[in-house]
């Protein structure tokens, strides 16, 4: 790679780049190392990558593009090593959904049964929320570690989830943040490589991907779903990471709970034998998915959760961080109660309008850096499938600040359909699998 301070020119012209690619012609490697590198270092502006990524959004990438891409991302920062563990890693990212707080009993439920988790997670951007927004909401719970105190956590309790530190894929921080606000998030070869620089720079040997679709997740297509999971398992697997992929439903919450202490109480249930039953299905799906992925043979994740070896390596994994495993969790000041107008079943309920709803109520931001709150957010006392009598309690909305209310109500009109005879009409759990 050129380096500007080294040479003092530039060998590419950014203009070309991207006239290069509104043109619909390929880039080379060098190409590509070079508008990532430089992009990182200021040489190139906003507007121009702007620009790019909108050509790349329109007109794509082929596999080379994007691989390289994903390279030159990882290559802008550090790769962390967990050589010194004497576990095999495994890892999960969820391409993130309404209700889905699978990675909080995910991680220690795989620790449990012999893997080491290095999960290096994010905090909530607009409907869906953020892991570490969900911990946070655990008395005294710390998400920034170093790496020596993320080796620590991850040697004596087996899983750690953590905020990535500004070293790991610097280009994908800068990248992102442009994205957000360029209308260009939504291009499946900027989306595969922007996850998967930072999964394969965080040093994981075996990634479970978990692909939602639906109307609550960023894919809503299966099929462009599909696309993307392909794309990033090939991705894995070209840098020797042990990667496959299920493409799962997103068209309905996940679980009774959207919001971040309703979420920790509800996966400290389902790590406590209980909990929804999607919740726990899809969570023993992924741990056996990651066990076999990083070629572990210990005990099943459905015993580790009967016998209590994943409620126990959560509690260890909680006080790691300074958290209080035992603490009471954050209850918002104020309820207000959504009832059925009619009875019958229900047939639908909408997962975008659930996490618009629960993020208006104050449990996501809309801004990077905005607080967000411990206990605002929403339970769900029924879903699809169930017979609801008129009256019966359908939702309850908690947040701290009750003007908050009517907008999050305004956005539930039409968010539960309730039919007499009617058919329910949702995506299976599991849509796909994708092993490369
Ligand atoms: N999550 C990411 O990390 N990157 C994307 O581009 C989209 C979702």
């Amino acid at each position: 790679m050129t380096n500007k301070a080294n040479s003092g020119i530039e060998p590419f012209a950014a203009v070309e780049i991207i006239a290069a690619k509104r043109d619909r012609n390929e880039l080379s490697d060098k190409q590509i190392d070079w508008t990532v590198d430089a992009y990182t270092r200021g040489v190139i502006a906003d507007e121009q990558m702007s620009a790019l990524l909108m050509a790349i959004l329109l007109n794509g990438m082929n596999s080379r593009e994007i691989s390289r891409w994903t390279n030159a991302m990882i290559n802008s920062g550090e790769r962390m090593n967990w050589s010194a563990l004497d576990r095999p890693t495994a890892d999960k990212h969820s391409t993130g959904g309404v209700g889905d707080k699978i990675t909080l009993p995910l991680a220690p439920l795989v620790a449990a049964c012999g893997g080491a988790v290095p999960q290096l997670s994010g905090r909530g951007l607009g409907h869906t929320g953020g892991t570490l927004d969900k911990l946070e909401s655990i008395p005294g719970w710390r998400a920034s570690l170093s790496n020596d105190e993320m080796l620590k956590v991850l040697q004596d309790t087996g899983a750690v989830i953590c905020a990535a530190g500004a070293g790991l894929a610097p280009a994908d921080k800068k990248l992102y943040a442009l994205r957000d606000v360029t209308a260009t998030v939504e291009a499946i070869p900027l989306i595969a490589s922007s996850i998967m620089s930072k999964k394969i720079a965080e040093g994981t040997s075996a990634l479970v991907l978990d692909v939602k679709t639906g109307s609550g997740a960023f894919m809503s297509d299966p099929a462009k779903a599909g696309e993307l999971a392909r794309t990033m398992v090939q991705l894995g697997l070209d840098a020797g990471v042990n990667t496959r992929a299920l493409v799962t439903a997103m068209d309905v919450p996940l679980g009774l709970t959207a919001g971040n202490a309703l979420e920790v109480r509800e996966s400290i249930e389902v790590l406590a034998g209980g909990g929804p039953a999607d919740v726990v299905e899809l969570t023993i799906l992924l741990a056996r998915e990651m066990i076999d992925a990083a070629g572990i043979e210990g005990k099943d994740p459905a015993e580790a959760l009967k016998d209590g070896s994943a409620m126990d390596h959560w509690k260890r994994m909680i006080s790691a961080q300074g958290g209080d495993p035992d603490a009471k969790l954050p209850v918002a000041q104020e309820q207000h109660v959504i009832t059925a107008t009619e009875s019958g079943i229900m047939t639908k309920m909408d997962a975008m309008k659930i996490g618009v709803s629960a993020w208006r109520l104050g449990a996501g931001r809309s801004k990077q850096g905005e607080k967000v709150q411990a206990g605002a957010g929403i339970e769900m006392h029924a879903k699809p499938g169930d017979y609801i009598k008129k009256g019966d309690v359908l939702l309850t909305l908690h947040t701290d600040e009750p003007a908050r209310f009517d907008r999050a109500v305004e956005i539930l009109s039409g968010a539960i359909v309730i039919e007499e005879n009617g058919k329910v009409d949702r995506l299976p759990l599991i849509i796909e699998r994708i092993t490369g």
